[in-house]
């Protein structure tokens, strides 16, 4: 095996480490649910003595994730979900000033990013936290390690889908929590997290005025929405296309226009893809775009705009307009594809907010401690979170901005139970 790759050593010097130290302060700073479970597990210690690996995204949200779980009692070792997203300050501080072993810098290969999931996995980790499946699927290549294991829990719906592949083909050899499918992650992760961090992305790309613009939305669902409520919120004509029935009357009652993607051409200034389809954008529209139109993709992967179809009839290779803004000219007409179709709010800006973050990761921090707390392990397979995690995310959150809500008579929970 060999020898764990430690964060080099050049990325804790004294400067890196201040910056690092500081990013997480800032970050801790918007994670008032965070912080005051950590303040719970620093009392209570429900993760007493317990091994914990995680594979996630190397941020400052992350680091403070790291600090709960070690206030809790655990001991934490991280490496990289994507060695691009790595923010070398922050793992140089999370290991320097807060003692959790971080495998990953900044850029790694392929190599050293398998070497440190197989590092982790090597250390027989009790409890896994994965950002894509990669650590639990790694662990489930030794029999030995899988079978140990008190529980995980898998933040993304891409990790999601290839474990339940596995638990339908009997491979699975332990419980996994669907983080993802939270109410809390799908309402404020999507909406609120999407809907802000999208339009963040196509600002700093691109410096526009949203007032009086008129914005298309491709997609209402539970991210589009997000997208295009902010997109109204800032003053813009919003355009809803979307092929689901039900979900484009609501954008319509809403208050949206509605209308197809064809009829919304001609008209749109910025245009916004949230689907998760391919080709969403293709000739047809292109060649229906006015000229200065900006095109931006929300969705997971760079399919939705045909970028294929889009250079086929310009009329010569992109220009650079701006560092994330490739011109294409078609008939006198220029489009702005920002970021090359690449997720907008990753390419062009940091992804969500940390108060985002707040709310996912408190519900991993207390998922985590629900495994650990679990007298017999769960059977494997993919499970739901505990409603109540739900609950009480939304209740510390509720707390953090003074918020008091009425609680049910005894009256009222007797006549309620029957139907809750
Ligand atoms: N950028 C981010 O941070 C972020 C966050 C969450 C989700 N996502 C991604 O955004 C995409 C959508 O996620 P979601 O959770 O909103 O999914 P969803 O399934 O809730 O919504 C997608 C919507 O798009 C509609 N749609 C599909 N094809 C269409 C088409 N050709 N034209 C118009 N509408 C179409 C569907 O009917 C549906 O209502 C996925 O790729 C997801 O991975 C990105």
């Amino acid at each position: 095996m060999s020898q764990p790759a430690r964060t080099k050593s050049r990325s804790r010097s004294p400067v890196l480490v201040r910056a690092g130290a500081a990013r997480i302060a800032w970050a801790d700073g918007q994670m008032p649910v965070l912080a005051a479970i950590r303040e719970r597990f620093a009392r209570e210690l429900p993760l007493d003595g317990c091994r914990i690996a995680a594979c996630l995204h190397v941020t400052a949200e992350t680091a403070n994730l790291v600090r709960v779980l070690r206030a809790g009692g655990a001991q934490v070792e991280l490496c990289a979900a994507n060695p691009l997203s790595t923010q070398d300050d922050v793992a140089a501080a999370l290991a320097t000033e807060h003692g959790a072993e971080v495998l990953g810098v900044r850029g790694e290969d392929r190599a050293a990013y398998e070497r440190h999931l197989n590092t982790l996995i090597a250390r027989a980790p009790q409890i896994l936290i994965d950002d894509g499946a990669e650590l639990i699927v790694g662990a489930h290549r030794d029999g030995a390690v899988a079978d140990q294991l008190l529980g995980a829990t898998e933040e993304t719906r891409t990790g999601l889908v290839r474990l339940r592949a596995m638990a339908a083909q009997g491979t699975l050899r332990c419980a996994v929590l669907a983080i993802n499918e939270t109410l809390t992650e799908r309402v404020f992760n999507d909406r609120y997290g999407t809907g802000q961090s999208t339009l963040d992305g196509i600002l700093r790309a691109t410096s526009m005025l949203l007032a009086g613009r008129a914005v298309v939305v491709l997609g209402y669902g539970s991210a589009g929405r997000g997208v295009a409520q902010r997109a109204k919120g800032a003053g813009a004509a919003v355009i809803v296309c979307e092929v689901d029935a039900v979900r484009a009357l609501e954008a319509r009652m809403e208050g949206f226009e509605v209308m197809s993607a064809l009829a919304a051409a001609p008209l749109g200034e910025i245009f916004i893809t949230v689907t998760g389809a391919p080709d969403v954008l293709r000739r047809e529209h292109f060649e229906q775009m006015r000229d200065g139109a900006v095109l931006a993709n929300a969705g997971h992967f760079d399919v939705e705009i045909n970028l294929a179809e889009l250079a086929a009839i310009a009329s010569g290779p992109p220009r650079e307009a701006l560092p994330l803004v490739d011109e294409y000219e078609i008939d006198g007409r220029r489009l702005h594809v920002l970021a090359k179709g690449r997720v907008v709010n990753l390419a062009a800006a940091p992804g969500h907010p940390a108060s985002v973050m707040d709310l996912s990761f408190a519900a991993q921090a207390l998922a985590v401690a629900g495994i650990a707390a679990a007298t017999e392990p769960r059977t494997s397979g993919v499970h739901a979170v505990d409603a109540a995690v739900d609950q009480e995310v939304a209740r510390l959150k509720l707390a953090s901005l003074g918020i008091q809500i009425d609680v049910l008579s005894e009256a009222q929970e007797r006549y309620l139970r029957p139907f809750r």
